[in-house]
């Protein structure tokens, strides 16, 4: 008699635990909160590698965390790779030291600003304006065609709910005043350069 009762407890014990782990590994998996499945989904798509600036640390290359997706820095030169690219026969590709401009046979691209700032980065954009860029590989889904190496044909096979809470978490960031330059088209980067 007694066995059976325990055996009882042991049950609704069980019970409660398992409601409890699935509801943990729910939190964990973070579905609910938007903000928190968007940053998952930044720091795996690898945002940070190419519109977050570098620092040089005694352990090596890091993130600039106080500069977090702030895209390729205004006070930044165009570096002088650019030059070098642009001259060599057959095109070589190549970035600054940040990770935040690139060269290659599309010209000079600047990674940009995603910080919620209203004129430098994308605070005066509507959700659906971020989806559709995500998806076309176009400035606001229907602008100029965003250059290389923004994988945006990867992003855009995201579900809407992602990519929605990708745009959530980047609308949770403090803002940053970071004017980016628009990319420069083959052939013209040396006019640039020397201006
Ligand atoms: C390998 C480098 C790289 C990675 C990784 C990357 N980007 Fe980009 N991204 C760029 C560059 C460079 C540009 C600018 C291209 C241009 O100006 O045509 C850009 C442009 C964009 C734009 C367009 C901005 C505009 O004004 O139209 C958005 C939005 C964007 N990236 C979001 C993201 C998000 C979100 C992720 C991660 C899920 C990401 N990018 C990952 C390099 C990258």
């Amino acid at each position: 008699m007694n066995s059976k009762k325990y055996f009882f407890v042991f049950l609704a014990v069980l019970a409660v635990t398992v409601i409890a782990i699935i509801g943990a590994g729910m939190s964990c998996g973070n579905q609910a909160d938007p903000a928190k499945r968007g940053k998952y989904l930044v720091d795996l798509g690898g945002c940070n590698l190419c519109h977050t600036p570098k620092l040089m640390t005694s352990l090596g290359m890091e993130l600039d965390r106080s500069r977090l997706l702030s895209g390729h820095p205004q006070d930044g030169t165009v570096s002088e790779y650019t030059a070098e690219a642009i001259n060599e026969e057959g095109w070589v590709t190549k970035s600054n030291f940040h990770l935040t401009q690139w060269s290659g046979p599309w010209g000079v691209s600047f990674a940009a600003n995603l910080t919620p700032d209203e004129i430098t980065g994308i605070g005066a954009w509507s959700e659906d304006a971020f989806i559709e860029t995500m998806r076309t590989g176009r400035h606001l889904g229907s602008g100029r065609r965003i250059q290389l190496p923004m994988p945006w044909d990867n992003f855009a096979k995201l579900t809407d709910d992602d990519l929605r809470a990708i745009f959530v978490y980047l609308k949770s960031l403090k803002p940053i005043k970071n004017s980016v330059p628009a990319p420069i088209p083959p052939g013209e980067a040396e006019i640039s350069l020397s201006e």
